[in-house]
This record gives C-alpha cells, structure tokens and sequence, in this order.
C-alpha cells in the first residue's frame, strides 16, 4: 500500500524535525508515528512507518521496534472512536471492568474488534495519571483526520454513563470531557475540601535588613 505524509503533514513534519539537532532525526520518531496513526485513521501500516523510517533517515526496523513496543500505536484498524479502558489495579477496584463488559455489550463487540459500522473499537491502557478519578476511559477521536484530532478522558464513569457517552459521540455529539460526577470539580471531593481549607503559611524570611 503506497503511503506518504499529505501536504499539510509533511509541513508538520518539518516543524516537529525542527525541534531536534539535524543529527538526531531518529529522537522525532514518537512525534512522527503518532502524526502518522492520525493522518491513516488510528492505525499504522507497514508502508506508513516505512514512510517515517524514510522522514528520519533510519532503516525501518528501528521504526517498528518502537511501533510495536508503545500500546498507544495500533497496529491494526480501531474505529473513528477508540476507546481506551484503564485496566490498572485503581481504576480495577473502582470497577473498570464492569465498564469494560458495558460497553462491549452496548456495542455488540470483542476487546480490539471494530463496530460493523467502523465506528467504535474497544482497547485496554495501563495507568493514564487519573487515578484519583477513576474508573476513566481515553477516547482518541479519529474522525476528523488529523487536523481535528482528539484524544480526551472521561472519569469518574459508571456502566450507564459510558454508554450514554457513546451514544453522544455517535450522534456526533462531543460529552463533556474530564470527570462525569456532577459533584465534584475535576479532581477535588464530593463534599468540599477537608484539608488546606485557608491560604498556607508563606515560609519564614530572614530578614536581611536587619543584619
Ligand atoms: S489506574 Fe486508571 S488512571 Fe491510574
């Protein structure tokens, strides 16, 4: 399958190799696969990291090396939405499997199969930082190529709500991002503040006047 960066990528392209010493082409190789997976629709072909091998002047093993260690690279097609459940040990207690089992049954699919429909795909990630959160998904919003590009999270979740964000998306619908408990404030308690309820102390100054 031929496969190059389009006009505007190759321009992206250009900017992100600017960040690097022009010795060192092959440290753009993250930024690259990952512009590349939103050009090709959330996956990446052999020809697609083939065209990254060529950008950063390496011999294309060394760019399947790192597509085929990082999860967040896929190595096979996932749908416009790829939904991405936390399967690590907090948001496991806090019930990300019950989460899981939602909505491969709400969308009739396996962990890592496609919708009919191309649509949705489910994945599984370790810890994505919001444990204090959870259970939480990522969504990476494939949709709009990668000028609209999305890559989001949803926490707090229940089975319910999971799949009323699923029926949002398909509805073309964009669900508030970040924690779905209407009572909290992103990652404060339900019930207000319990600890650092008034300004800190500043730390003791010398005064050096007065040496
Ligand atoms: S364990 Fe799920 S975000 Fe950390």
């Amino acid at each position: 399958m031929p496969w190059e960066f389009s006009e505007k990528n190759k321009e992206k392209a250009k900017e992100i190799l600017s960040h690097y010493p022009s010795n060192y082409k092959q440290s753009a190789v993250i930024p690259l696969l990952d512009l590349a997976q939103q050009q090709h629709g959330g996956w990446l072909p052999v020809s697609a990291m083939n065209a990254v091998a060529k950008v950063i002047e390496v011999a294309p093993i060394r760019v399947y090396e790192v597509a085929t260690f990082y999860s967040m690279f896929n190595r096979a097609k996932v749908g416009k939405y790829h939904l991405l459940v936390c399967g690590t040990t907090p948001c496991m207690i806090r019930g990300s499997r019950d989460i899981e089992d939602a909505l491969l049954k709400h969308l009739g699919v396996k962990r890592n199969e496609v919708t009919k429909d191309g649509m949705f795909s489910v994945g599984e990630m370790e810890c994505m930082g919001s444990c204090v959160n959870a259970p939480m998904i990522a969504v990476a919003d494939y949709s709009n190529g990668s000028e609209g590009y999305t890559y989001n999270y949803y926490e707090d979740l229940t089975p319910e709500r999971v799949v009323e964000i699923v029926e949002m998306f398909r509805k073309g619908e964009i669900p508030p991002v970040g924690t779905q408990n209407k009572k909290r404030i992103m990652s404060g308690p339900e019930d207000g503040n319990t600890s650092l309820l008034s300004d800190p102390k500043p730390p003791p100054c010398r005064d050096l006047n007065a040496c």
